[in-house]
């Protein structure tokens, strides 16, 4: 659900073939629990009805048959009033020009303009209309004002030319939706560092030593730390899951290079989060070319990892360390007295304690089970839930640690 439960998300479709994937975006942002009221412009229902809105909406689509009905003179304000976000997607280069200078000739200016919340446009258009000059002028017009801009994105338009230009999809604009809803939360101002994935040791240049991580949970902290707020600066080994909107993502394959980035980044950061599964040994040497089967089983030697959570306890960067510092345990067996062993040598605010025992939580999946471990003995045990809600339920623990 994220940030979007119960927030009322005013959507306003203008006269872009693009209008369809505003039903998408209508659709996905209702299943996360928002209350979306959606206004189409009248060229908008040359491409779209509102019933197709109201279909996947469940709630009334308004038009400008409503600004002119019998309620008009308090449609625009009614909706207007109490919505947390006004998104208008896709954007025309026409709706653009009326906003940036307080046109309102249909119900969606005339509702733009009474709005008090924060406005996100998700411009969509041919690629010379959005390279004019006017239309970049007026966009500054708006960012200037505090607009929120997401997109174009390259690609082909319905013209079949290629350019700048067209709507970003749905799946990314959530994440600039989510960012926006999040920028007054419980962890505005805050800087946040978390770490996601499994490291990668090399043995040669084609093999790695590496566990199962998937990095789904730090992504998923990375994710609920942006939704409240949080200035997040995601620390990742390489993985195939999309950073989210707002994250500044720092690659880190190896523990070095990850024991050396945090302990860089962490010295700005408020919060650490350490949900890498950093490997705790590595070759001692890495061979300069592919070990050949020819020469026989190699005797591989191991070292010892830098200990990341560790140099930020002994507070080795020299400076100060962050103000809460939150670590895993992913244990196969004697979970609770394991991580509070962790929480205790490596100075953690608190531990996240995951069986890895069981199919359902863990490695490579989308549910967990966790208990919290807090340095004075409580103890918190979750149920079984999505690595989202783990996520949510943590954050919000940080957000009281820091208040
Ligand atoms: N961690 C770390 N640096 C390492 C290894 C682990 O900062 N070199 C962090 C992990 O990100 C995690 C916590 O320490 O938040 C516990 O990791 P884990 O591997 O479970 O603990 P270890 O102390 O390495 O103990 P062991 O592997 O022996 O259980």
């Amino acid at each position: 659900m994220g940030n979007l439960k119960d927030r009322h998300i005013l959507l306003g479709v203008t006269g872009s073939i693009a209008a369809f994937k505003a039903v998408d975006l209508a659709s996905k942002l209702t299943q996360l629990g928002a209350q979306v009221d959606v206004i189409l412009t009248p060229a908008a229902e040359k491409f779209i009805t509102p019933l197709t809105f109201q279909s996947v909406s469940g709630r009334r689509a308004y038009t400008d048959v409503d600004l002119w009905g019998g309620e008009a003179n308090i449609l625009h304000i009614g909706l207007s009033h109490g919505a947390h976000l006004l998104v208008i997607a896709p954007c025309t280069a026409n709706t653009i020009s009326k906003l940036a200078y307080g046109a309102a000739d249909n119900l969606l200016t005339i509702t733009a303009l009474a709005c008090k919340c924060p406005l996100l446009i998700a411009p969509a258009m041919d690629g010379g209309m959005f390279d004019a000059d006017v239309t970049q002028a007026n966009l500054r017009i708006l960012t200037e004002r505090g607009a929120y801009v997401a997109g174009p994105v390259e690609g082909r338009f319905a013209s079949g030319l290629i350019g700048k230009g067209r709507l970003i999809e749905p799946a990314e604009l959530i994440g600039h939706i989510r960012f926006v809803l999040g920028r007054n939360g419980r962890l505005a101002g805050k800087q946040v560092l978390v770490t996601a994935g499994g490291t990668q040791e090399p043995l040669d240049p084609v093999r790695v030593i590496t566990n199962k991580s998937s990095g789904r949970q730090g992504y998923a902290l990375a994710q609920a730390a942006i939704d409240s707020g949080g200035q997040v600066v995601l620390i990742t080994t390489p993985t195939s899951l999309t950073a989210p909107v707002g994250a500044r993502v720092i690659e880190a394959e190896t523990a070095r290079q990850m024991y050396k980035t945090v302990l860089s980044e962490s010295v700005k950061a408020d919060v650490l989060i350490m949900a890498a599964a950093v490997a705790d040994f590595r070759p001692k040497k890495t061979a300069r070319n592919k070990m050949k089967k020819r020469e026989g089983i190699p005797q591989i030697e191991l070292e010892e990892t830098e200990d990341i959570l560790k140099a930020v306890a002994e507070n080795r960067s020299g400076r100060k360390r962050p103000h809460v510092v939150v670590g895993f345990a992913a244990e196969s067996r004697d979970l609770l007295s394991n991580a509070s062993e962790k929480l205790k040598s490596k100075k953690m605010d608190f531990i996240v304690a995951n069986d890895i025992s069981s199919d359902d939580a863990g490695f490579g999946v989308e549910t967990n089970r966790v208990t919290l471990l807090f340095p004075n003995g409580k103890k918190e045990s979750l149920p079984l839930m999505s690595k989202a809600e783990v996520a949510e339920a943590i954050i919000a623990h940080i957000a009281e640690l820091l208040e």
